[in-house]
């Protein structure tokens, strides 16, 4: 049991393993949070709640004192209008224009089970606490659910809003969360980036006013991260308190963080609201999508272990979780859309006895598609392109041990495409006006139910058809122009949610609906790297960006918040696609490995040695793939601060561990670089099998390891450590 609620004090407790989260249905009846952190004991805190008469500040309405301001109160799910002037969580909007909601508590129900969202992923779990508000002048109720996760320190939070009245009701806001922390120095943490960089770390000072994080693309985006942490006092990697919020939904979002006038410090978020607003008529109801929220009390390399656990656990699909994954030849870089079957085959040819055992066939292989320019939409094999059927590559890969993926963009078309001939308008556009260019695609409009149909009937001929173990499904640009004339006027503020329940209700049916594929999600490289997304593809493509120096970068980034299972990395050609820069064969495996390894570049043009070094690393990644999938990660050197980059992958039993030491630039007379493992068994022997020394895990961990780099830049040394006592 995790959810207690103590009667005589009115206070809920949320407890899992290290934490505590506590909330009083207070004597004005709002939801005040009274703490969130480690975890106490079930005491009255209502102590806590020290209001005040604010000078200037709006009275909290019914309360006889005619003075205490909202601004000074905690709240789980803050309204606008009221005289709460910070960043609020709900903006309904009445039949007759007015936007306010006075909220009163009505109750509390607990659930055995989560319930699902409909249309929309969520994390499973059990027992959930949901509290109900109202209003009764507008006749609307919102419900608060949470879920604790007892043996992960996190929680789960969404609200749903029902309009009992009998008018529509606009919601022009309604995000996920609302949390408030009382007084305190913090630093929000949070992830910017572009095409080829994507999620790089920020850490920024909270200061009074709001600090906000959003993507108004329609996709999470390569931008910005539905990601923020609150980190406490001087909290860093391996110290400290960090709150980590992170939103489980795939399309546009706002996750702000406020430090009032009275230092209290606010985080919520959720759809953003920029651009949107959603009619609910009479007695329809409104699910927000859900959000992670995790405590950590060792730092933010504890949060992304949580997170790391919590995705395994309750996210990702349980059939592929833990299952080792194919090693992926892919051929996008190898030949671009330059290519036919001999081509094809000459590439698997090479790699035959290599241990890699899946070809993905990429952008290229349908309708009347030689660049980017044409054909989406088309999904029927261009065999005349091919020089074949698609059979006969799929019978070649079998004879020679691989199995077979193929590449889809379902979301988008062509302009220059049949299907979009023939219907015009099953793309998001504004009919009179000319759709600004991007990757020469537009996006196909996922809020009508005919185009859904559509894309799914076109796919799914393909992967009845042919015998199809993997698809890598991409998605390459972002809404513009969004309207729909399937939407009338006064729903068009809904596309971009409408979008992307579309989008939930299409990998419901082809991704669930053939659960023997394998999935990769894609999205320009990390486009649509989030929880969501996590939901239906067991893997993501991380970034188009494959240099092993920006993929130290990349892949550190997107660990903040998920696990390595998910991150799909392939050893490329150099000089690099991206940057035009050379490391070692082995420096890219090395990297490659940290992830869902693979491969992606023309074997038939590598050198002996390269080609040689293939199978010796499929063996050492099979070696170390169990941690990858189920261990425990520890940042040790972080590349955007320093020369070095440090990933220690750990076995939870603490048995096996693989360091991966990573050095930038080579200096010439610098200093002798250790790197310190975090997260060895002190008391255990290791057996380390490069240098045969069998020490400690306190020794490792205290006095360091040693790494004897390789004369050059970009260069890696990994340590396999094997406890033998
Ligand atoms: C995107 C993907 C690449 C590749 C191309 C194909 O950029 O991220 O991996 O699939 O599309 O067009």
């Amino acid at each position: 049991m995790s959810v207690y609620f103590d009667k005589q004090t009115g206070i809920f407790y949320l407890e899992s393993n290290n934490t505590s989260y506590v909330i009083k249905v207070n004597r004005f009846g709002f939801l005040s949070n009274l703490y969130y952190g480690k975890k106490i004991a079930r005491e009255d805190l209502s102590y806590t709640e020290v209001l005040r008469d604010r000078g200037s500040e709006v009275a909290i309405y019914g309360a006889p004192e005619r003075k205490l301001s909202l601004m000074g109160m905690s709240n789980e799910y803050p309204a606008y209008g009221k005289g709460d002037f910070r960043e609020c969580a709900f903006i309904p909007q009445s039949a007759d224009g007015s936007r306010v909601f006075e909220s009163e508590f009505e109750g509390y129900e607990i659930l055995k089970e989560k319930p699902p969202i409909d249309g929309m992923p969520s994390l499973s779990g059990g027992e959930t606490l949901v509290l109900k508000l109202y209003d009764k002048i507008s006749n609307v109720r919102v419900k608060l659910f949470y879920t604790v996760y007892d043996d992960v320190d996190a929680i789960a939070r969404r609200a749903e809003i029902e309009n009992l009245s009998d008018s529509p009701l606009m919601l022009n806001r309604a995000y996920s969360f609302n949390v408030d922390f009382p007084d305190g120095k913090y630093r929000v943490l949070t992830q910017h980036g572009a095409h080829l960089r994507e999620r790089e770390p920020e850490i920024t000072p909270v200061m009074h006013g709001v600090i906000s994080v959003d993507s108004k693309r329609g996709a999470t985006s390569l931008h910005s991260s539905c990601f923020a942490a609150l980190l406490e006092g001087n909290a860093d990697e391996d110290h400290g308190n960090v709150y980590g919020f992170n939103l489980i939904y795939s399309g546009s979002f706002k996750l702000n963080v406020e430090q009032s006038p009275y230092d209290t410090v606010r985080v919520n978020g959720g759809i953003n609201d920029f651009d949107f607003s959603w009619k609910l008529e009479s007695g329809e109801k409104f699910s927000t999508p859900e959000v992670a929220l995790v405590y950590s009390d060792g730092g933010v390399g504890k949060m992304s272990r949580t997170f790391h656990d919590l995705y395994r656990k309750y996210i990702i699909n349980p059939r592929y979780v833990n299952e080792l994954r194919p090693i992926v030849i892919n051929n996008w870089e190898a030949t671009y859309f330059n290519f036919d079957i001999p081509k094809l085959c000459s590439i698997i040819d090479t790699i035959k006895d290599s241990g890699i055992n899946m070809f993905v066939l990429d952008d290229g292989w349908f309708g009347k598609r030689d660049n980017d320019k044409s054909g989406l939409g088309d999904w029927t094999v261009n065999e005349q392109k091919l020089k074949g059927s698609l059979k006969t590559l799929i019978d070649y890969c079998h004879a020679s041990g691989l199995k077979f993926g193929l590449w889809f963009e379902p979301e988008m078309v062509s302009e220059d495409s049949d299907v979009y001939r023939a219907h015009p308008d099953w793309a998001i556009k504004i009919p009179y006006r000319n759709a600004a260019p991007s990757r020469d695609q537009l996006v196909f409009d996922l809020t009508k139910k005919e185009v859904r149909d559509y894309i799914v009937e076109a796919v799914e001929y393909n992967l009845k058809k042919y015998d199809i173990d993997y698809v890598k499904w991409d998605m390459n640009r972002n809404i513009t122009e969004n309207f729909s004339d399937g939407l009338p006027a006064d729903r068009q503020t809904e596309i971009m949610h409408r979008y992307i329940l579309g989008l939930y209700d299409i990998c419901e049916r082809l991704i669930k609906g053939n659960p023997d594929i394998f999935f990769e999600g894609c999205s320009s490289g990390g486009g649509r790297f989030d929880p969501a997304m996590a939901y239906y593809f067991p893997q993501i493509w991380t970034s188009d960006d494959t240099d092993a120096n920006e993929r130290v970068k990349i892949q550190y980034g997107t660990s903040l918040c998920y696990p390595l299972s998910l991150m799909s990395c392939h050893v490329s050609i150099c000089p690099n696609h991206s940057t035009n820069r050379t490391a070692s064969f082995a420096t890219r495996g090395h990297i490659a490995h940290l992830g869902a390894t693979g491969y992606e570049l023309d074997t038939t043009k590598i050198n002996e040695s390269d080609l040689g070094q293939i199978k010796g690393q499929v063996e050492q990644y099979h070696k170390m793939e169990r941690l990858i999938l189920e261990g425990d990660l520890y940042r040790l050197e972080n590349p955007f601060e320093g020369n070095y980059f440090g990933f220690e992958v750990t076995s939870k039993d603490k048995s096996q561990s693989v360091i991966t030491c990573y050095k930038t630039l080579d200096m010439p007379n610098n200093a002798v670089k250790r790197f310190y493992p975090k997260g060895l068994a002190p008391d255990a022997v290791y057996l380390i099998e490069e240098t045969g020394a069998k020490l400690s895990g306190s020794t490792i961990m205290n006095v360091g390891l040693i790494p004897y780099f390789p004369w050059s830049d970009f260069a890696t040394v990994v340590f396999n450590l094997t406890r033998v006592k």
